[in-house]
């Protein structure tokens, strides 16, 4: 069914580093308003905001301490307000972060659950005895250490997946879930127009709390059997779908861990009514190689095309390559040292005209890249700094550290956007919260404007080109030369339009036999080269599109 947020292309921001408007050197609310226009211009339609509430930041905002507030580093709840309201005034979409799998633990409810083991709020999150004089059970949390955190006022520990100042709600008590759709139903009225669902694969847990295994005899122990989809969870899914989702005409979507494409109808499928996109992780566990190996073409035709296919006709994909929690695209699976503009533009088409809504995280317009980290103190991510404990704790040196933390940490995609090539990149008037990355200088929003080759306008020519057509929307999506080691290609074909998308993932020339794939009577609507030469070889990370 034809919906406006299929049709939609969206846009990612991360408050903190995107736009500082009041010279303090943190991104901020009216940051954002400033750029909607930038925003337009590009094409966007719906933009979602990473948590803009109340915090005391460990994790950056993903640690809410009044879901009612807005972070007063970021502005008044009047700024998010008049955000909303020049969202729409342009004709686009808000979507806000809504991360209810846990709170900060200076949220009221839990000052209030941890005030007393009689509090009536103490059921809100999950407290238990220690066992023998250590924690409740051996898991080990999402960022590292145990998953528990004693409490010394009433001698119970409670649970947290991520760091010790994000206890878990509890999901099982009514309570919790009608407190958080009052919530939720606060900024529909507002006029948001949907949510991205925060790390909802960990909302369940395995009832019992039991150890997980331990052949390897470690302290603690990943645990994410015992939380990640754990059965039951989709009926908090439809809980909340009931008592929120279907009474207004929003977009959501899940942030699912762990979710396999044979699996993905359960979670989107149209007449199921539970989310209508998941952020899926199976190509981005590709990221997880080693430094400097990038994922085949193979496995990732493996990956999408199963996802494609598994939802034609019965759910949405959402398609991202980038993110808050990920490395730099261009950094991960192009080639930054030798064919940037390339590589981020060809690995832009590649995602971009499959069958989903795509999101673009703010920079990857322009390419931005990883950056350098040269000490422990470069980082900011809690995330990074426990792993940085652990990896000293089991003996790795300091070179080792830095070297992982530089190829996987999430450090990477938060530098500040890169507007200009003045000394704060145009993102601030003051020394920014966290280092620029230094090739601001070269890679940033002003020079590419200028460009009409830039990543930037290919990004522009590339959403405006998904805009006219239809079957680049709703079309079918169908591998093409599958065995190519070098070539991914694929068709998007509704009725008697037809396009044909090729991309060249490698930094060297690849052809194929015109045996296999004839171009007759196609015309080339979008490409990175200049020129083609031969039709029937493309440049080191050429990308074409074809129509027919
Ligand atoms: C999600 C967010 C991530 C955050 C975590 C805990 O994975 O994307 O940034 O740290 O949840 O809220
Ligand atoms: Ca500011």
């Amino acid at each position: 069914m034809a919906t406006w947020w299929k049709e939609a292309v969206a846009y990612q921001i991360y408050p903190r580093s995107f736009k500082d408007s009041n010279g303090d050197g943190i991104g901020d609310l009216n940051g954002i308003t400033e750029k909607l226009d930038y925003l337009k211009e590009l094409g966007i339609d719906l933009i979602w905001i990473c948590p803009m509430y109340k915090s005391p930041n460990d994790d950056n905002g993903y640690d809410i301490s009044d879901y009612q507030q807005i972070m007063a580093e970021f502005g008044t709840m009047a700024d998010f307000d008049r955000l909303l309201a020049e969202v729409h005034a342009r004709g686009m979409r808000l979507i806000i972060d809504l991360v209810v799998n846990h709170t900060s633990d200076e949220h009221p409810w839990f000052l209030e659950s941890s005030s007393s083991r009689d509090n009536p709020k103490r059921d809100w999150y999950t407290w238990r005895d220690g066992k023998n004089g250590a924690e409740p059970n051996n898991w080990e949390g999402i960022f590292k250490g145990s998953a528990w955190e004693f409490d010394p006022q009433t001698e119970q520990y409670y649970l947290h997946l991520f760091t010790r100042r994000q206890p878990d709600l509890n999901w099982e008590n009514p309570q919790v879930r009608t407190a958080v759709y009052d919530m939720m139903h606060w900024w529909l009225a507002k006029g948001i127009d949907g949510f991205r669902i925060d790390a909802i694969c960990h909302m369940k847990k395995e009832p019992t709390l039991a150890d997980v295994p331990n052949p390897d005899k470690l302290r603690y122990v990943p645990s994410m059997k015992s939380h990640l989809n754990y059965d039951g969870l989709l009926e908090y899914v439809d809980d909340m779908s009931r008592n929120v989702f279907q009474h207004y005409d929003i977009v959501t979507v899940g942030e699912v861990n762990g979710l396999d494409s044979a699996h993905a109808e359960e979670w989107v499928g149209e007449h199921r009514n539970r989310l209508n996109m998941v952020f899926q992780f199976e190509h981005v566990r590709l990221w997880e190689t080693e430094a400097g190996i990038r994922p085949s073409p193979a496995q990732l035709k493996k990956i999408f095309t199963a996802w494609q296919e598994a939802l034609e006709g019965k759910g949405w994909n959402a398609l991202y390559v980038e993110n808050h929690d990920l490395t730099r695209i261009t950094s991960r699976w192009g080639d930054t040292q030798h064919y940037w503009r390339e590589s981020a533009t060809c690995l832009a088409t590649l995602y971009f005209l499959m069958q989903g809504t795509p999101f673009i995280y703010q920079g990857q317009e322009i390419g931005m890249t990883n950056t350098r980290f040269s000490g422990l103190a470069d980082f900011d991510d809690v995330s990074a700094k426990n792993m940085w404990r652990d990896m000293t704790a089991q003996g790795k040196s300091e070179e080792e550290i830095i070297a992982f933390l530089t190829h996987t940490g999430r450090d990477n995609s938060r530098t500040p956007m890169q507007w200009d090539h003045s000394a704060n990149a145009g993102f601030s008037e003051a020394k920014p919260w966290f280092q620029v990355n230094a090739n601001h200088t070269i890679i940033n929003v002003a020079a590419q404007r200028q460009d009409p080759d830039s990543v930037l306008n290919f990004y522009r020519a590339l959403i405006a080109l998904r805009k006219k057509e239809r079957a680049l929307i709703y079309g079918r999506y169908r591998l093409v030369l599958a065995d190519h080691p070098q070539i991914y290609a694929y068709w998007r074909e509704q009725d008697d339009a037809k396009f044909l998308v090729l991309c060249n993932l490698s930094s060297k020339s690849a052809q194929w036999p015109e045996g296999d794939l004839s171009l007759d009577g196609a015309k080339c609507v979008l490409g990175n080269a200049a020129q083609i030469d031969e039709p029937y070889r493309l440049h080191h990370w050429e990308t074409r599109v074809y129509q027919f």
